[in-house]
């Protein structure tokens, strides 16, 4: 069955063991099962609180290999219970989990076949995915980025998306301060009871947070540890603070230049996802190449 832009699945197709995945987010996400006439799958059930139509209807929209699978909603058959959105189960958890299971060997775990690599390009993909479909995605963040059991990387949570390039005006759908653009503070940073100014958010902006989870994905550290909004706000936005890959990381020079260029603080001046694909592929291309001739070197000698 179909509801405007998205099918609606029956309430009696979704088992009733409910098996909690994260409950730190304003939604709970839970484990189940989808029956359906072809057998049982396993699937991610999130209980909207606040459930926002264009969540689903943009998720429903957006089909591709780098962003979540969506399934379906289940509405509300009575008086408190929370729509349902129902997606692909991602069996490694968000990206944020990932880093945190793994972080005391994380410079060895991300060079394994070049996870790092793959996983940047996997997250550009779906961002420039949205970004041809005229969405601006608003939160990117490592929370938000999910690892499926084969190793692929896919973006979810599109609650606060919406179309690219609207001025939005208030404090709760800016995003998520430790990866928030410049821009996207506008002037709400000392005051957000009270100041409801509208600041001007685009794709740009959706670039600058997805600098800051190529560092993440790098340095396997989190973005402004135990830090206040204010802080936050302070450096990223009156100092101009950026975070610093480490030396040791694999194409320091060339991912440093990169990212330079996403996080700077006007947002005309940062590459589009297209341009960061396309540099990213670059790299990877003479990472290949160079190994190449040292192994041909290796045989050589
Ligand atoms: N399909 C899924 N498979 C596995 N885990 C998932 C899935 N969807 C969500 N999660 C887990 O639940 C968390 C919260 O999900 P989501 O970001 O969709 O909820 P939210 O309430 O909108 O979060 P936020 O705090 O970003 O507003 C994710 O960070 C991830 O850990
Ligand atoms: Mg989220």
């Amino acid at each position: 069955m179909k509801k405007s832009s998205y099918t609606v699945i029956d309430r009696g197709h979704i088992s009733n063991d409910f098996r909690l995945i994260s409950n730190k987010s304003k939604n709970p996400v839970y484990l189940t099962k989808w029956k359906k006439s072809s057998g049982e799958q396993t699937v991610a059930a999130k209980c909207c609180h606040h459930f926002h139509e264009d969540e689903a209807a943009i998720l429903a929209r957006l089909n591709h290999k780098n962003i979540i699978k969506f399934f379906g909603v289940v509405l509300p058959t009575s008086i408190g219970e929370s729509h349902i959105i129902v997606t692909e189960y991602a069996e490694e958890g968000s990206l944020h989990d990932v880093i945190a299971r793994h972080c005391e060997h994380w410079p060895e775990y991300m060079q394994i076949e070049s996870r790092w690599m793959k996983w940047a390009q996997d997250g550009a993909r779906a961002l420039q995915f949205i970004h041809q479909n005229k969405y601006q995605h608003g939160d990117v963040k490592s929370p938000n980025f999910l690892v499926t059991s084969d190793g692929t990387l896919k973006i979810c949570d599109f609650g606060i998306s919406r179309k690219c390039e609207l001025t939005i005006s208030t404090v709760s759908n800016r995003g998520s301060w430790p990866w928030m653009a410049p821009e996207a503070f506008g002037s709400v940073a000392y005051d957000p009871q009270s100041t409801r100014k509208p600041c001007k958010v685009t794709t740009k902006s959706d670039v600058f947070s997805y600098s800051i989870v190529i560092w993440e994905i790098m340095s396997g550290q989190a973005p402004h540890p135990g830090k206040q909004q204010i802080q936050i706000y302070k450096a990223v936005v009156e100092r101009k603070e950026r975070p610093q890959i480490p030396s040791h990381c694999p194409e320091h020079q060339q991912m440093s230049e990169l990212l330079n260029k996403c996080w700077q603080a006007e947002y005309r001046s940062r590459p589009t996802m297209d341009e960061v694909l396309q540099t990213l592929l670059d790299i990877d291309k003479s990472m290949r190449e160079s190994t190449c001739i040292t192994q041909s070197i290796n045989i050589s000698n």
